[in-house]
């Protein structure tokens, strides 16, 4: 039914079998997925942020439910690259679906380090987190500076021979500035958005709900920040975009793409329902066969504005 249907999409060197991949910190490592799905049916798998050492992350509480989506302040807790490559790489492996490690530093000096450790390995691709904003070190203070953009990017690509790309942020500065700043850094692809900052208080005790004060806002509220960051991006860099934000279903998938994203990332869905990235592959495909759609690339950027 699906064989004459073409829903592979290119980012930079990747070919993915198709548009859905996972959101960062959103999927773990992949593999407390695999019991509800077979992971190889992922266009790819993002793994959570890693830094080159273990990070315990932020103090609870860590996350707190909104109207339309979820705040969240993990403070990036991981096991540290070392470990991801000898404990989850090689049960990864066996997915024939290719895994991009998303990459955090405090130091424009960690992101360097942690690509090196993984340019010799079986990883696809790596996303560089410069956008995460519950964090005191790295993450947002890295999305507003340029020259360390440049530094982590320029750097990185002299050594690094697969694909680079860089998540961004709508908290600070201009995201199409920085898009086309990436690109022309050496950027493979950019993908957005990352969390927008955000709160919540109890009102018996007074206190912030999360113990970090701020957190990251995910989810369907997101949604048309991030799908209007994508359209304005899209129109000013060559390279791939990739869509984030709140993408619950098949239907704000095809948005993302109709506004130029090549792919899209789910993230707070698979808190809802693990089956969601799934289900968004299938219902695509039968969205595509329902409008004689025969290559998924003709969606990218089909918005009409007149
Ligand atoms: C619990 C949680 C942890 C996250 N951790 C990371 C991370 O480690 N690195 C990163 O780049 N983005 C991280 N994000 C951001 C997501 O990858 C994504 O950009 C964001 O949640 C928006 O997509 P969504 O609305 O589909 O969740 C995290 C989001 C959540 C909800």
């Amino acid at each position: 039914m699906t064989n004459k249907i073409n829903i592979q999409v290119k980012i930079g060197k990747l070919i993915l079998k198709n548009p859905v991949m996972t959101a960062s910190g959103t999927f773990g490592y992949g593999l407390e997925f695999e019991k509800f799905f077979d992971l190889g049916k992922l266009g790819a798998i993002i793994t959570k942020g890693l830094s080159l050492n273990p990070v315990k992350g932020n103090p609870p509480q860590r996350i707190v439910e909104t109207p339309a989506g979820m705040l969240n302040a993990i403070g990036l807790q991981n096991i540290g690259i070392k470990n991801f490559i000898s404990e989850k790489l090689p049960l990864l492996k066996k997915y024939k679906t290719p895994i991009i490690v998303n990459v955090y530093g405090r130091k424009v000096d960690e992101y360097i380090e942690v690509a090196d450790i993984l340019n010799d390995t079986d990883v696809a691709g790596i996303e560089l987190n410069i956008s995460c904003p519950n964090v005191k070190r790295g993450g947002l203070q890295f999305a507003a500076d340029k020259k360390a953009v440049e530094k982590i990017i320029n750097r990185i690509r002299k050594k690094y021979k697969k694909t680079i790309i860089v998540k961004l942020s709508p908290n600070t500065g201009n995201i199409e500035d920085m898009a086309i700043h990436c690109e022309r850094c050496g950027a493979d692809a950019v993908s957005l958005i990352n969390t927008i900052v955000g709160m919540a208080i109890d009102i018996k005790t007074k206190k912030p709900v999360l113990a970090n004060v701020f957190g990251g806002l995910s989810g369907p509220a997101i949604k048309p920040i991030a799908l209007a960051a994508v359209f304005k991006v899209s129109k000013k860099v060559k390279i791939p975009v990739i869509g984030v934000g709140g993408i619950m279903n098949y239907k704000d998938a095809l948005e993302f793409m109709m506004a130029g994203a090549t792919a899209v990332q789910i993230g707070t869905a698979n808190f809802i329902d693990p089956l969601t990235c799934v289900k968004v592959i299938k219902d695509l495909q039968y969205y595509l066969k329902e409008n004689k759609i025969y290559d998924i690339n003709k969606i990218i950027g089909a918005i009409k504005l007149e």
